[in-house]
């Protein structure tokens, strides 16, 4: 197995068996609460959770986000995540295709998911800043991604885990013309996202300005990329402070959902979304759509496919009862429900 399918199939292992959640950071949703709505005047079944990802309708403001592929086991993992998110009709993020530039013989556990999914769901792939850098991988990105039917590209943001992994590559100069000219050069939407550290509002105002079609905050309360990294590195110089290093979830929503009144962009919430009430509150806070990563994987791996389609299935019905509660009928309206901070 060579060495990026061994990281790959680590951070599964790390992820799904011991707790790599940040220890001390939580998202911040918790502080808040909706205002009860003791006059909804809506009957719940009128009430529609269908929502618009990068213009496809899906069943609800709610996605996969991109995690795996590049080893023997990714395969499974990617089949099965497809079948739930096609059955589901909710979009799925396919993990770094990173591996697939180097090494042809592990396509097929990325390209399996477009043959079960079919057009039925957006698919978006996924590279990291560090590869978008590099101006001389874009042609090889670009027929990966065709391979793949990707209807858009998310290319993710992980400074603090580069700089912890073991066999990491810290080099950010350059990242966001990279990120520019591959906006120009590829002709569908470029999602930008973190994996866990969250973007800033400054941040957010250089991705905008260069015309992506959309953020992905990936801000801190769940996963730490820093604690996966922390575990699969040996070396004791590295301070444990940084396993909580990043912006909780909702900080990035409320400084990023301001620019919606300026720039024509999707907002998507991810980081330690856990609950109906995570993805409700999201959405109202100013998110378009909500991702999932880590407790997804943990609920496949733990207790199978079925089990993980019905979580999610009680998710989306959990977030139409709140939308009853707040007198929403869909999620335009949800976005406008009343809520304070606890
Ligand atoms: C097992 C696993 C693998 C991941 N691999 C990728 C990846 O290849 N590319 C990426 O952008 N993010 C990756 N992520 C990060 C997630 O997309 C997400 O941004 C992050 O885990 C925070 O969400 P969570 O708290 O719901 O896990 C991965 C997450 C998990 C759990």
């Amino acid at each position: 197995m060579n060495h990026i399918s061994k990281r790959k199939q680590d951070h599964v292992d790390l992820c799904v068996n011991h707790n790599m959640n940040h220890k001390s950071k939580t998202t911040g949703l918790e502080c808040y609460e909706f205002i009860h709505n003791a006059l909804p005047e809506i009957n719940y079944e009128d009430i529609s959770t269908a929502s618009f990802f990068l213009n496809k309708e899906i069943a609800a403001p709610l996605f996969i986000s991109s995690m795996t592929g590049g080893f023997k086991g990714a395969i499974s993992i990617n089949q099965q995540l497809a079948e739930i998110a096609s059955t589901l009709n909710i979009p799925l993020g396919i993990g770094s295709l990173r591996i697939a530039l180097h090494d042809s013989s592990v396509h097929d556990s990325f390209t399996i998911i477009k043959h079960i999914v079919g057009d039925t769901i957006p698919l978006f792939g996924n590279i990291g800043a560090a590869e978008i850098a590099q101006n001389s991988n874009h042609p090889p990105l670009l027929s990966i991604l065709d391979k793949c039917y990707a209807d858009a590209i998310a290319i993710h943001l992980n400074p603090l885990q580069e700089l912890l992994q073991p066999e990491g590559n810290p080099q950010f100069k350059g990242v966001l013309h990279g990120i520019e000219s591959f906006v120009k050069l590829y002709e569908k939407p470029v999602i930008v996202k973190e994996v866990g550290a969250g973007i800033s509002m400054n941040v957010a105002r250089k991705l905008l300005d260069i015309g992506v079609s959309a953020i992905d905050v990936a801000g801190a309360g769940g996963t730490s990329w820093a604690g996966v990294e922390l575990s699969r590195n040996s070396d004791a110089k590295f301070d444990d402070y940084l396993w909580d290093w990043g912006i909780p979830t909702s900080e990035c929503i409320e400084m990023i959902a301001p620019f919606k009144n300026t720039h024509a962009f999707e907002l998507y919430a991810s980081g330690g979304i856990q609950s109906a009430f995570d993805i409700a509150m999201s959405i109202a806070l100013g998110a378009d759509s909500v991702g999932m990563a880590g407790s997804i994987i943990k609920s496949l791996m733990n207790d199978g496919n079925q089990a993980t389609l019905t979580m999610i299935e009680n998710l989306i019905i959990n977030v139409k009862r709140i939308m009853f509660l707040t007198g929403s009928h869909n999620i335009e309206q949800l976005k406008l429900a009343t809520i304070k901070k606890k």
